[in-house]
């Protein structure tokens, strides 16, 4: 069977990840920074008949990002999705910026997608469908943007855009590994809201068949959940 690993899998976007690859068969790597608070992660583990396994992850460790490759070693990972992402607790407006407050974003949203690929890429380079895909968002796009605000969740977003195009290039010489971004839409979770367009199942199920149809041609590229490609 194949297998996923998904950063933030305790709710939201990262929990029906878990979800719906469990549904499909595969094994599961499911990483969370505080496994006894995700009750319904753990109710889906003990319901998989072993094929989803939890493991303790807080991605802005980085030493913990190496001590789990290292006990995953020789492991094969088909695809690893960087889900795992902030907002930021403050300051989205103008003269409101609390400086602090990026350096944790920026950890979250853009170092620790580096880092799990930096940790992890022989794991997917000796899998079959060798993918590495980081959950991005269109308010990552320069493109898109006509409505200002949001600096620091923006800022992050578009620099892991930039280091999801370099790992296309170098993992795929190096590997052959897949690398993309992706933007699930506005999705109704703790981050997206109530009032969002559409909700998890119907986010991840698209991005899902992104993933499935990502090839070399269309890696180092950025795609919504409903398979369109966005600007950078
Ligand atoms: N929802 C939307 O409309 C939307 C739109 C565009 C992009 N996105 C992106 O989609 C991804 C998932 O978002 P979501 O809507 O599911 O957000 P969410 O409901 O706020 O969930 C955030 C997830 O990130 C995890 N996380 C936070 N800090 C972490 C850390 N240090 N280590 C490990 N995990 C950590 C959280 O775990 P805890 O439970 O431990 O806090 C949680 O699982 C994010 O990258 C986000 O930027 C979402």
């Amino acid at each position: 069977m194949p297998a996923v690993l998904v950063t933030g899998a305790g709710r939201g976007l990262g929990l029906e990840f878990a979800r719906q690859y469990a549904e499909d068969g595969w094994d599961v790597l499911a990483c969370v920074r505080a496994p006894q608070k995700a009750a319904d992660l753990q109710r889906l583990a003990a319901e998989s008949q072993g094929r989803v396994a939890v493991h303790t992850l807080d991605v802005t460790d980085f030493a913990a990002i190496d001590t789990l490759a290292r006990q995953l070693s020789g492991r094969a990972i088909d695809v690893l999705i960087n889900n795992a992402g902030t907002m930021g607790s403050r300051g989205s407006t103008f003269g409101s910026s609390d400086f602090a407050d990026w350096e944790q974003v920026f950890r979250l949203n853009a170092f620790a997608p580096l880092k799990m690929a930096e940790a992890f890429a022989g794991h997917v380079g000796r899998s079959s469908e060798k993918k590495l895909v980081s959950v991005s968002t269109i308010m990552a796009s320069m493109a898109r943007n006509n409505m200002g605000g949001f600096y620091a969740y923006r800022a992050s977003k578009a620099a892991l855009n930039a280091i999801v195009v370099s790992l296309a290039i170098d993992l795929g010489r190096r590997h052959g590994i897949l690398a993309a971004a992706l933007h699930p839409g506005w999705v109704r979770t703790d981050m997206g809201g109530p009032r969002a367009e559409i909700d998890a199942r119907a986010s991840v199920a698209g991005m899902r068949r992104v993933i499935a149809s990502l090839t070399r041609e269309r890696a180092g590229r950025f795609w919504a959940y409903d398979g369109s490609e966005l600007p950078w």
